[in-house]
């Protein structure tokens, strides 16, 4: 099945940095979010991005003006009708993203692809929630999306083998590479990168090392092009700590038990980047 337009539902950084790939590849975007404030913001940063991969010569200014005409700020949830593909990209909640389903399936043609960026919950258990299980997809991109090279491919129990190909093809024409992990909590990535990051924050909790100290040891000395707090700030706090709950109830082991300083900079507001305060202080 050929994807020619594809629908990204939530305007936030993961949802913007998949608008830019799908845009840069030449798909056609309708980009949708229900706060019309944040599809704009969303646009200024494709904006910013691709501006920034001009001065570094990586694109030219004809590509960059073509780029952001593919990508068509939504108007309301029908737009999407026009879609091949849909991908929700949506707050790391499993309620708020069951809604999104519920609004968006009634819209959608029969052939569309409906897809979650989720990096954590269940697949299946998402499928299950809509009117099309066998055309839904795990694709899971990674922050941040115009340079990590990675997506990871998760099927649902449901999930068929002509929506599997047309995702894997969809990735590789937009110079993604894909890797195939299963329908576990965290898939991949996040299976093994949460809890190294959730152990730097114990070893912070803890008084092991400041967080200056804990960043440049595992910057300088397992090369890691990010220290684990900083990173944690970048993905920011509340997706880190959904994703350990989820690690937590979905495997049923103490290991996974997120960090009580994790816990309390979510109850403060402090979720990194994004509020301008974390680990660090960004004001
Ligand atoms: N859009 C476009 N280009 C960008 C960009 C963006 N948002 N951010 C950085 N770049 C480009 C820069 O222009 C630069 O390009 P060149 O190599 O062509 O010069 C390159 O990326 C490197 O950027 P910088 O020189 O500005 O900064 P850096 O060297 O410190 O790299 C980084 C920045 C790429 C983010 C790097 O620090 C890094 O790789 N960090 C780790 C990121 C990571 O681990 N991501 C995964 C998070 S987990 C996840 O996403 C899964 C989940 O579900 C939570």
């Amino acid at each position: 099945m050929n994807i020619g337009t594809v629908g990204v539902i939530g305007a936030g950084q993961m949802g913007n940095g998949i608008a830019h790939v799908c845009a840069l590849s030449g798909l056609d975007v309708i980009l949708h979010d229900v706060d019309e404030g944040a599809i704009e913001r969303g646009l200024a940063t494709i904006n910013g991005n691709l501006a920034r991969q001009v001065a570094k010569g990586a694109i030219d200014d004809a590509t960059r003006d073509t780029t952001l005409k593919r990508i068509r700020p939504s108007g309301g949830l029908d737009a999407l009708a026009a879609c091949d593909l849909v991908i929700e990209s949506a707050t790391e909640e499993e309620q708020i993203k069951r809604k999104i389903f519920a609004d968006v399936c009634p819209v959608l043609p029969e052939h569309t692809i409906l897809a979650t960026n989720t990096s954590s919950i269940s697949i299946t258990r998402l499928a299950a929630s809509t009117d099309r299980p066998e055309r839904f997809m795990g694709i899971h991109f990674m922050n941040p999306v115009p340079v990590m090279e990675l997506v990871e491919l998760v099927r649902g129990i449901a999930t068929d083998e002509k929506t599997f190909e047309a995702s894997r093809n969809f990735v590789a024409h937009i110079g993604k590479k894909a890797t195939v992990a299963e329908d576990f909590p965290a898939f991949i990535v996040n299976r093994i990168l949460l809890p190294m990051i959730n152990e730097a924050i114990y070893t912070l909790y803890e008084g092991v090392g400041s967080v200056e100290a804990i960043d440049t040891a595992m910057k300088l000395g397992a090369n890691h092009p990010m220290g684990p707090l900083e990173l944690a700030d970048f993905i920011g706090l509340d997706t880190c700590l959904s994703i350990m709950q989820v690690l937590y109830e979905g495997l049923a082991d103490s290991k996974y038990r997120p960090c009580p300083l994790l816990v309390k900079y979510v109850e403060a507001g402090w979720l990194g980047r994004k509020t301008s305060r974390g680990f660090y202080d960004y004001r």
